[in-house]
Protein backbone atom coordinates (compact mmCIF):
# COMPACT_ATOMS: atom_id res chain seq x y z
CA UNK A 1 0.00 0.00 0.00
CA UNK A 2 1.72 3.42 -1.29
CA UNK A 3 0.39 6.29 0.53
CA UNK A 4 1.34 9.75 0.01
CA UNK A 5 1.87 11.83 2.83
CA UNK A 6 1.58 15.72 2.50
CA UNK A 7 3.22 18.48 4.87
CA UNK A 8 1.18 21.26 4.69
CA UNK A 9 2.98 23.74 6.55
CA UNK A 10 5.57 25.84 4.26
CA UNK A 11 6.98 28.02 6.99
CA UNK A 12 10.85 28.25 7.67
CA UNK A 13 10.61 27.74 11.03
CA UNK A 14 7.79 24.66 11.68
CA UNK A 15 6.78 22.04 13.13
CA UNK A 16 4.49 19.83 10.40
CA UNK A 17 7.91 17.92 9.50
CA UNK A 18 7.95 16.38 12.83
CA UNK A 19 4.63 15.81 13.01
CA UNK A 20 4.72 13.99 9.45
CA UNK A 21 7.78 12.07 10.81
CA UNK A 22 5.55 10.28 13.47
CA UNK A 23 2.73 9.40 11.23
CA UNK A 24 5.09 8.36 8.76
CA UNK A 25 6.49 5.67 11.50
CA UNK A 26 2.96 4.41 12.35
CA UNK A 27 1.97 4.00 8.66
CA UNK A 28 5.10 2.59 8.10
CA UNK A 29 4.19 0.09 11.30
CA UNK A 30 0.70 -0.82 9.33
CA UNK A 31 2.85 -2.17 6.21
CA UNK A 32 2.57 1.11 4.27
CA UNK A 33 4.93 2.19 2.27
CA UNK A 34 4.81 6.33 2.47
CA UNK A 35 6.09 8.99 0.40
CA UNK A 36 6.40 12.05 1.91
CA UNK A 37 5.52 15.20 -0.33
CA UNK A 38 6.43 18.84 1.67
CA UNK A 39 4.58 21.82 -0.11
CA UNK A 40 7.75 23.65 0.87
CA UNK A 41 9.84 22.49 -1.46
CA UNK A 42 7.17 20.80 -4.30
CA UNK A 43 7.48 24.68 -5.68
CA UNK A 44 3.98 25.07 -6.96
CA UNK A 45 3.20 28.79 -8.30
CA UNK A 46 -0.32 30.33 -7.36
CA UNK A 47 -2.38 28.08 -9.61
CA UNK A 48 -1.47 29.12 -13.20
CA UNK A 49 -3.51 26.71 -15.19
CA UNK A 50 -5.24 27.98 -18.39
CA UNK A 51 -8.33 25.44 -18.45
CA UNK A 52 -10.06 24.00 -15.30
CA UNK A 53 -8.06 21.56 -13.46
CA UNK A 54 -11.44 18.78 -13.57
CA UNK A 55 -10.85 18.19 -17.55
CA UNK A 56 -7.65 17.16 -16.72
CA UNK A 57 -5.70 19.13 -19.63
CA UNK A 58 -2.70 20.35 -18.17
CA UNK A 59 -0.28 22.90 -19.53
CA UNK A 60 2.47 23.01 -17.29
CA UNK A 61 5.10 20.22 -16.16
CA UNK A 62 4.67 20.94 -12.67
CA UNK A 63 1.18 20.01 -12.78
CA UNK A 64 1.30 17.26 -15.05
CA UNK A 65 4.39 16.13 -12.10
CA UNK A 66 2.08 16.68 -9.35
CA UNK A 67 -0.88 15.00 -11.16
CA UNK A 68 1.58 11.73 -11.28
CA UNK A 69 2.34 12.02 -7.30
CA UNK A 70 -1.38 11.76 -6.37
CA UNK A 71 -2.19 9.49 -9.12
CA UNK A 72 0.33 6.95 -8.14
CA UNK A 73 -0.70 6.85 -4.58
CA UNK A 74 -3.25 4.26 -3.18
CA UNK A 75 -4.25 6.82 -0.42
CA UNK A 76 -3.29 10.30 0.94
CA UNK A 77 -2.80 11.73 4.26
CA UNK A 78 -2.08 15.84 4.98
CA UNK A 79 -1.02 16.98 7.63
CA UNK A 80 -2.04 20.36 8.17
CA UNK A 81 -1.76 22.73 10.97
CA UNK A 82 -4.47 25.16 11.66
CA UNK A 83 -3.84 28.91 11.17
CA UNK A 84 -6.63 31.55 11.77
CA UNK A 85 -9.37 28.91 12.09
CA UNK A 86 -8.66 27.41 8.88
CA UNK A 87 -5.85 25.48 6.63
CA UNK A 88 -3.09 27.33 5.05
CA UNK A 89 -3.68 28.94 1.72
CA UNK A 90 -0.78 26.71 -0.16
CA UNK A 91 -2.43 23.46 0.68
CA UNK A 92 -5.62 25.11 -1.01
CA UNK A 93 -3.76 26.02 -3.74
CA UNK A 94 -1.76 22.51 -4.19
CA UNK A 95 -5.27 20.91 -3.93
CA UNK A 96 -7.13 22.97 -6.64
CA UNK A 97 -4.52 22.31 -8.88
CA UNK A 98 -6.18 18.85 -9.55
CA UNK A 99 -9.52 17.26 -9.43
CA UNK A 100 -9.64 13.22 -11.02
CA UNK A 101 -6.76 12.44 -9.14
CA UNK A 102 -8.05 12.64 -5.87
CA UNK A 103 -11.70 11.41 -6.42
CA UNK A 104 -12.55 8.16 -4.53
CA UNK A 105 -9.26 7.90 -3.46
CA UNK A 106 -9.18 7.34 0.34
CA UNK A 107 -7.82 10.15 2.26
CA UNK A 108 -7.39 10.99 6.24
CA UNK A 109 -6.24 14.53 7.66
CA UNK A 110 -4.27 14.99 10.67
CA UNK A 111 -4.28 18.18 12.36
CA UNK A 112 -2.63 20.04 14.56
CA UNK A 113 -2.55 23.63 16.35
CA UNK A 114 -1.93 25.75 19.62
CA UNK A 115 -5.32 25.32 20.67
CA UNK A 116 -6.04 21.88 18.48
CA UNK A 117 -6.77 21.74 14.92
CA UNK A 118 -10.31 20.92 14.84
CA UNK A 119 -11.58 23.78 12.66
CA UNK A 120 -8.80 23.41 10.38
CA UNK A 121 -9.80 19.95 10.07
CA UNK A 122 -13.63 20.28 9.49
CA UNK A 123 -13.22 22.90 6.82
CA UNK A 124 -10.45 20.53 4.87
CA UNK A 125 -12.63 17.74 5.02
CA UNK A 126 -15.50 19.56 3.96
CA UNK A 127 -13.45 20.45 0.84
CA UNK A 128 -12.24 17.05 0.21
CA UNK A 129 -15.21 15.16 0.45
CA UNK A 130 -16.42 17.31 -2.33
CA UNK A 131 -13.85 16.71 -4.62
CA UNK A 132 -14.89 12.81 -4.07
CA UNK A 133 -11.60 11.26 -1.82
CA UNK A 134 -13.12 8.69 0.25
CA UNK A 135 -12.51 10.56 3.76
CA UNK A 136 -11.67 8.74 7.36
CA UNK A 137 -14.02 9.61 9.21
CA UNK A 138 -12.53 11.00 12.19
CA UNK A 139 -8.88 11.31 11.54
CA UNK A 140 -6.73 12.99 14.15
CA UNK A 141 -6.62 16.35 15.92
CA UNK A 142 -3.62 17.50 17.87
CA UNK A 143 -3.41 20.04 20.47
CA UNK A 144 0.29 21.36 20.69
CA UNK A 145 0.75 22.99 24.46
CA UNK A 146 2.53 25.60 24.48
CA UNK A 147 5.42 23.81 26.78
CA UNK A 148 5.89 21.29 23.97
CA UNK A 149 7.96 24.46 21.82
CA UNK A 150 11.20 24.70 22.76
CA UNK A 151 13.11 28.37 22.10
CA UNK A 152 13.65 27.63 18.69
CA UNK A 153 9.97 27.17 17.77
CA UNK A 154 10.85 23.28 16.79
CA UNK A 155 8.96 20.49 18.91
CA UNK A 156 11.61 19.80 21.75
CA UNK A 157 10.19 15.95 21.25
CA UNK A 158 7.51 15.26 18.31
CA UNK A 159 7.16 11.51 19.74
CA UNK A 160 6.17 12.48 23.35
CA UNK A 161 3.66 15.34 21.64
CA UNK A 162 2.02 12.27 19.57
CA UNK A 163 1.78 9.59 22.48
CA UNK A 164 -1.47 10.56 23.13
CA UNK A 165 -2.34 10.36 19.85
CA UNK A 166 -0.77 7.12 19.20
CA UNK A 167 -3.80 4.80 19.59
CA UNK A 168 -6.26 7.06 17.09
CA UNK A 169 -3.46 7.13 14.99
CA UNK A 170 -3.02 3.31 14.77
CA UNK A 171 -7.01 2.88 14.29
CA UNK A 172 -6.45 5.65 11.50
CA UNK A 173 -3.90 3.83 9.90
CA UNK A 174 -5.63 0.61 10.34
CA UNK A 175 -8.62 2.10 8.36
CA UNK A 176 -6.53 3.64 5.90
CA UNK A 177 -4.51 0.17 4.72
CA UNK A 178 -7.28 -1.66 5.03
CA UNK A 179 -9.97 0.49 2.71
CA UNK A 180 -7.15 0.52 0.21
CA UNK A 181 -8.49 -1.32 -3.02
CA UNK A 182 -12.38 -1.46 -1.79
CA UNK A 183 -14.80 0.14 -3.30
CA UNK A 184 -17.73 0.14 -1.07
CA UNK A 185 -20.04 0.76 -4.08
CA UNK A 186 -18.87 -2.45 -6.09
CA UNK A 187 -19.72 -3.89 -2.72
CA UNK A 188 -22.90 -2.96 -2.10
CA UNK A 189 -22.34 -1.88 1.00
CA UNK A 190 -21.95 0.97 3.86
CA UNK A 191 -18.60 1.22 4.45
CA UNK A 192 -18.43 -0.24 7.76
CA UNK A 193 -19.23 2.36 10.77
CA UNK A 194 -16.15 3.07 12.78
CA UNK A 195 -16.57 2.91 16.74
CA UNK A 196 -16.40 6.30 18.71
CA UNK A 197 -13.58 8.20 18.76
CA UNK A 198 -11.47 7.55 21.82
CA UNK A 199 -12.72 11.08 23.59
CA UNK A 200 -16.60 10.61 22.62
CA UNK A 201 -16.28 7.10 23.94
CA UNK A 202 -14.48 8.09 27.48
CA UNK A 203 -17.67 10.83 27.78
CA UNK A 204 -20.52 8.21 27.00
CA UNK A 205 -18.66 5.83 29.72
CA UNK A 206 -18.38 8.83 32.04
CA UNK A 207 -21.58 10.06 31.24
CA UNK A 208 -23.22 6.28 32.16
CA UNK A 209 -21.39 6.06 35.21
CA UNK A 210 -22.31 9.40 36.31
CA UNK A 211 -26.19 8.49 35.82
CA UNK A 212 -25.60 4.99 37.93
CA UNK A 213 -23.81 6.81 40.44
CA UNK A 214 -26.73 9.74 40.44
CA UNK A 215 -23.72 11.83 40.79
CA UNK A 216 -25.38 15.26 39.63
CA UNK A 217 -22.15 17.26 39.02
CA UNK A 218 -20.18 14.89 37.49
CA UNK A 219 -23.19 14.38 35.00
CA UNK A 220 -24.25 18.30 34.41
CA UNK A 221 -20.41 18.88 33.40
CA UNK A 222 -20.03 16.17 30.50
CA UNK A 223 -22.95 18.24 28.78
CA UNK A 224 -22.58 21.56 26.51
CA UNK A 225 -23.85 24.82 28.02
CA UNK A 226 -27.03 24.67 25.63
CA UNK A 227 -27.32 20.54 26.43
CA UNK A 228 -30.84 18.86 26.90
CA UNK A 229 -31.74 16.17 29.33
CA UNK A 230 -34.90 14.68 28.71
CA UNK A 231 -36.25 12.23 31.84
CA UNK A 232 -38.45 9.80 31.90
CA UNK A 233 -41.83 11.35 32.80
CA UNK A 234 -40.75 13.88 29.84
CA UNK A 235 -40.12 16.73 31.85
CA UNK A 236 -37.17 18.98 29.72
CA UNK A 237 -33.49 20.20 31.60
CA UNK A 238 -31.58 22.28 29.21
CA UNK A 239 -28.12 23.58 30.06
CA UNK A 240 -25.52 22.39 31.79
CA UNK A 241 -26.23 24.12 34.92
CA UNK A 242 -29.92 23.56 34.98
CA UNK A 243 -29.51 19.57 34.48
CA UNK A 244 -27.06 19.82 37.51
CA UNK A 245 -29.46 21.63 39.74
CA UNK A 246 -32.44 19.77 39.06
CA UNK A 247 -30.77 16.09 38.35
CA UNK A 248 -32.08 15.16 41.47
CA UNK A 249 -36.07 15.64 41.05
CA UNK A 250 -35.57 14.06 37.54
CA UNK A 251 -37.83 10.84 36.95
CA UNK A 252 -35.15 8.95 35.70
CA UNK A 253 -35.06 5.13 34.65
CA UNK A 254 -35.04 3.65 38.78
CA UNK A 255 -35.91 6.45 41.00
CA UNK A 256 -38.36 4.74 43.08
CA UNK A 257 -37.79 1.22 41.28
CA UNK A 258 -35.91 -1.25 43.89
CA UNK A 259 -35.16 -3.40 41.22
CA UNK A 260 -31.99 -2.43 38.72
CA UNK A 261 -31.54 -1.92 35.72
CA UNK A 262 -29.81 -4.12 32.66
CA UNK A 263 -28.24 -3.15 29.91
CA UNK A 264 -29.41 -5.59 26.75
CA UNK A 265 -27.91 -3.78 23.92
CA UNK A 266 -25.91 -0.98 22.52
CA UNK A 267 -25.50 0.50 19.64
CA UNK A 268 -22.78 3.81 18.69
CA UNK A 269 -22.24 5.37 15.30
CA UNK A 270 -20.83 8.10 14.32
CA UNK A 271 -22.46 10.24 12.17
CA UNK A 272 -20.07 12.73 11.06
CA UNK A 273 -16.70 13.79 12.53
CA UNK A 274 -18.44 16.04 14.58
CA UNK A 275 -21.91 13.95 16.06
CA UNK A 276 -21.93 10.39 17.63
CA UNK A 277 -25.20 9.00 18.32
CA UNK A 278 -25.48 5.93 21.10
CA UNK A 279 -28.50 4.07 22.30
CA UNK A 280 -28.49 1.81 24.93
CA UNK A 281 -31.75 -0.32 25.54
CA UNK A 282 -32.25 -2.04 29.12
CA UNK A 283 -34.73 -3.90 30.93
CA UNK A 284 -35.94 -2.97 34.68
CA UNK A 285 -34.68 -6.69 36.59
CA UNK A 286 -34.27 -8.07 40.20
CA UNK A 287 -37.17 -7.64 42.42
CA UNK A 288 -39.98 -9.79 41.21
CA UNK A 289 -42.71 -7.55 43.37
CA UNK A 290 -41.05 -3.99 41.35
CA UNK A 291 -43.19 -2.92 37.88
CA UNK A 292 -41.11 -4.56 35.07
CA UNK A 293 -40.26 -2.65 32.12
CA UNK A 294 -37.93 -1.95 29.37
CA UNK A 295 -36.45 0.96 27.48
CA UNK A 296 -34.33 3.04 25.65
CA UNK A 297 -31.80 5.73 26.63
CA UNK A 298 -30.39 7.68 23.87
CA UNK A 299 -26.88 10.31 24.06
CA UNK A 300 -26.08 12.60 21.14
CA UNK A 301 -22.27 13.60 21.68
CA UNK A 302 -20.61 16.17 19.92
CA UNK A 303 -16.89 17.69 19.20
CA UNK A 304 -16.01 20.74 20.31
CA UNK A 305 -15.15 22.87 16.67
CA UNK A 306 -11.58 23.94 17.77
CA UNK A 307 -10.64 21.51 20.57
CA UNK A 308 -10.82 17.75 21.03
CA UNK A 309 -13.28 17.97 23.69
CA UNK A 310 -16.48 15.81 23.03
CA UNK A 311 -19.45 16.72 24.82
CA UNK A 312 -23.28 15.44 25.44
CA UNK A 313 -25.66 17.75 23.68
CA UNK A 314 -28.83 15.61 24.37
CA UNK A 315 -29.89 13.10 26.39
CA UNK A 316 -33.64 11.16 26.38
CA UNK A 317 -34.64 8.39 28.30
CA UNK A 318 -37.84 6.16 27.42
CA UNK A 319 -39.35 4.11 29.60
CA UNK A 320 -42.41 1.19 28.68
CA UNK A 321 -43.87 -0.96 30.98
CA UNK A 322 -44.60 -4.84 30.09
CA UNK A 323 -47.73 -5.78 30.36
CA UNK A 324 -48.75 -2.45 31.02
CA UNK A 325 -50.05 0.59 29.91
CA UNK A 326 -48.48 2.99 32.02
CA UNK A 327 -44.88 4.44 31.43
CA UNK A 328 -42.28 2.71 33.92
CA UNK A 329 -40.49 5.45 35.57
CA UNK A 330 -37.39 3.15 35.65
CA UNK A 331 -34.29 4.01 37.81
CA UNK A 332 -30.39 3.93 38.03
CA UNK A 333 -28.70 2.64 35.11
CA UNK A 334 -26.90 -0.11 36.12
CA UNK A 335 -24.20 -0.76 33.00
C1 LIG B 1 -0.65 32.45 10.77
C2 LIG B 1 -0.88 31.57 11.98
C3 LIG B 1 -2.15 31.49 12.50
C4 LIG B 1 -2.41 30.62 13.58
N1 LIG B 1 -3.70 30.47 14.00
C5 LIG B 1 -3.98 29.47 14.87
C6 LIG B 1 -5.33 29.12 15.17
O1 LIG B 1 -6.28 29.71 14.68
N2 LIG B 1 -5.56 28.11 16.03
C7 LIG B 1 -4.55 27.40 16.60
O2 LIG B 1 -4.81 26.47 17.34
N3 LIG B 1 -3.26 27.72 16.36
C8 LIG B 1 -2.96 28.71 15.51
N4 LIG B 1 -1.64 29.02 15.21
C9 LIG B 1 -0.59 28.26 15.89
C10 LIG B 1 -0.12 27.13 14.99
O3 LIG B 1 -1.04 26.09 14.95
C11 LIG B 1 1.22 26.64 15.46
O4 LIG B 1 2.11 27.74 15.34
C12 LIG B 1 1.77 25.48 14.65
O5 LIG B 1 3.10 25.23 15.08
C13 LIG B 1 1.77 25.83 13.18
O6 LIG B 1 2.22 24.73 12.43
P1 LIG B 1 3.64 24.78 11.68
O7 LIG B 1 4.64 25.17 12.74
O8 LIG B 1 3.87 23.40 11.18
O9 LIG B 1 3.51 25.82 10.60
C14 LIG B 1 -1.35 29.89 14.18
C15 LIG B 1 -0.04 30.04 13.64
C16 LIG B 1 0.19 30.84 12.56
C17 LIG B 1 1.58 30.92 12.00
Amino acid sequence: VKILLITASTRPVRVGDQITEVVARVLGAHGAQTEVVDLRTLGLPFLDEPLMPAMGQYAHEHTRRWSQTVADADAVVIVTPQYNAGYPAALKNAVDFLFAEWRDKPGAIVSYGGHGGGQSYDQLHQVLSFIGMRMDPTGVQVVLPRDSYGQDWRLVDAEEVMTPYLDELDGLAARLVASVGRDPEAEGAEPASPGLPPQAQDVVDRFLAALDARDADALGALFTDDGTLLDAAGDRMRGREEITARFDDAALPGADVRAGLDETGRESRLLSSTVAHVEVAWTLTGDPAAPRGRGVTTVQVVRDPNARAWRIAACAHQGWGLGSAEPVVAGALAV
